[in-house]
């Protein structure tokens, strides 16, 4: 039998961690053979409604949950740990300015970065979902120096799989036929959704996407703006932001992550140290990667045009602002 896999979730009352939970304890990420410790952690006053999750996950009977902790203290919970799903962050709140937002959660993930460089296993895997996730990845990994750098990720996922739903809407097909699609930069408005080296599955032949779908224009345009925007169009209908597809994203991340990808290229946001795509270094920036057995690689290769060119570069200013912005607050916080 495997031995137990210690996997942490914070922000464990908030709403993706609700859809979260089951698929990790029902085995649905790490397969129903890996038992799985999980170890909830959310903010004080979260506490009663995470002793309320903790019923129910209890009330579940998952066959390969093996054991359940629910705390508020960060060291308990990053101890030994396996794999760590950062979800908790500091929400912006109405009025409030992006760089505030940044500020804030910098701070945040300073502490929790430090506090798995000294408490978790060595070989710990990170994915940084709260927003905005690759800077607050950035930090993490910045302040968890005995870590590879390569273990820390961020969640771009999602993008993908909204990208892929778009395509194979478009193309009249299933989702499960279309591959290949990217996304590149950060999991924000500047994301550069890329569907030129997609392929779609169609009629039992594997024709490129952009023939399947038969219309540039778009794939330049509306296709762009619609994934880059999803999140915000969700909000704006439900009142609340996307949980049920984020915690399917994550799931599907950390099973490809971690279990392996099969040889499908799924998109990932991880440093961009050595990144042959003349990405700046010292960046958490989504590229396509494939895995196996907890190791990423990037495609490489790959022909950007001069369109994609363009893209790639306005998100990559984007992430090097937002760096550049959290290193000075944290130094000045720090003087
Ligand atoms: P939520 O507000 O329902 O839950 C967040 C939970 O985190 C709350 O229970 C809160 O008490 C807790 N929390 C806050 N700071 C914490 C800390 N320092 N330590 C532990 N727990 C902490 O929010 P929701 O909808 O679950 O979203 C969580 C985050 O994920 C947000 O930042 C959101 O913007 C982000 N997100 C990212 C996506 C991506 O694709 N990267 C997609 C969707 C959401």
């Amino acid at each position: 039998a495997k031995s137990p896999m210690r996997v942490v979730v914070t922000g464990a009352a908030g709403q993706i961690s609700y859809s979260l939970l089951a698929l990790i304890a029902r085995g649905d990420v790490f397969g129903r053979d890996q038992p799985v410790d999980l170890v909830m952690l959310d903010l004080p006053f979260a506490k009663d409604a995470l002793e309320g999750v903790v019923m129910e996950l209890q009330d579940c009977a998952f066959p390969s949950l093996k054991s359940v902790t629910a705390t508020c203290d960060q060291t308990e919970a990053f101890t030994d740990i396996d794999v760590a799903v950062l979800v908790g962050a500091f929400p912006r709140k109405p009025g409030m300015e992006r760089n505030d937002m940044l500020a804030k959660n910098a701070e945040i993930f300073k502490a929790q970065g430090a506090l798995l460089n000294t408490v978790a296993k060595k070989t710990v895997k990170v994915l940084v979902v709260g927003n905005p996730a690759n800077t607050n990845c950035l930090i993490a990994q910045k302040y968890a120096p005995t870590i590879p750098k390569e273990n820390f990720s961020a969640l771009t996922r999602l993008d993908q799989n909204r990208a892929t739903a778009q395509i194979a809407a478009k193309a009249g097909v299933t989702s499960d036929k279309v591959s290949q699609i990217t996304i590149w930069g950060n999991h924000s408005a500047t994301q550069y959704p890329d569907a030129w080296h997609g392929k779609v599955n169609k009629d039992g032949a594997e024709v490129a996407a952009s023939a399947a779908v038969n219309d540039d224009a778009w794939l330049k345009s509306d296709f762009i703006t619609t994934v880059q925007k999803r999140g915000a169009a969700v909000l704006a209908a439900r009142k609340l932001s996307s949980a049920m597809s984020a915690a399917k994203a994550i799931g599907d991340h950390l099973h490809d992550w971690i279990v392996g990808s099969e040889g499908r290229w799924v998109s990932m946001a991880i440093t961009s140290d050595g990144n042959k795509y003349g990405v700046p270094e010292g960046l958490i920036y989504s590229f396509p990667v494939t895995c196996e057995a907890g190791v990423w690689t990037v495609v490489n290769g790959l022909e950007i045009s001069e369109f994609s060119r363009e893209k790639l570069t306005v998100t990559a200013e984007e992430l090097s602002g937002e760096a550049k912005y959290a290193a000075e607050f944290l130094e000045k916080a720090s003087a």
